[in-house]
């Protein structure tokens, strides 16, 4: 991701989220935390989807990710989280950790498919509504042969 990208991600931002980061927020991610990283998926020349993490040491933290609402279901948020995990690795992640809504189950369901498992809850972590969080956490494995991840 790129200076230049973050109109369209808020755009995308504001479908995906009832308290979307603004514009300067992720200006500061991609300019002044050292720790962030953050990927765009591309189809046709479009932006269609982005996810980032803060990179501490061995630990990744997925801080958002999202797919444009036309192109969900196609897999895309699937291939994008392979991609987050794998530079995850290759930045020397062992583990990887998110939060999700309690009420988001389609998040749910994807983070259990790539090896995320439940390990707790921050009570009322959600400010516009009070929801809690699901804390999760993934191990990460080495790159297999054919270049996919495996998680544990
Ligand atoms: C979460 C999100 C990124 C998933 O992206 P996507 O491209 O739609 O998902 P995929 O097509 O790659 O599906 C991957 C898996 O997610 C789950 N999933 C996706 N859509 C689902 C649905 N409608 N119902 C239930 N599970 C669903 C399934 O486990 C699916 O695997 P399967 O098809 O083998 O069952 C996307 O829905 C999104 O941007 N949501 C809004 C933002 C958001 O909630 N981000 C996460 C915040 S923690």
């Amino acid at each position: 991701m790129r200076v230049d990208d973050i109109a369209v991600i808020c755009d995308i931002e504001k479908e995906a989220f009832t308290t979307p980061w603004t514009e300067a927020a992720f200006h500061n991610e991609l300019t002044n935390n050292q720790f962030a990283h953050y990927l765009i998926m591309e189809l046709d020349g479009l932006i269609i989807g982005y996810g980032g993490m803060w990179l501490i040491l061995d630990e990744a933290h997925i801080t958002n990710i999202a797919i444009r609402a036309a192109y969900r279901g196609r897999k895309l948020g699937e291939r994008l989280m392979i991609q987050l995990q794998s530079a995850a690795v290759f930045l020397g992640a062992e583990r990887i950790t998110l939060e999700v809504r309690t009420s988001n189950v389609i998040a749910q369901r994807l983070y259990a498919k790539m090896g995320f498992i439940p390990a707790g809850l921050r009570k009322g972590y959600y400010t516009d509504n009070g929801e809690d969080a699901i804390i999760m956490w993934a191990h990460l494995r080495r790159m297999s042969e054919e270049g996919t991840l495996e998680n544990e």
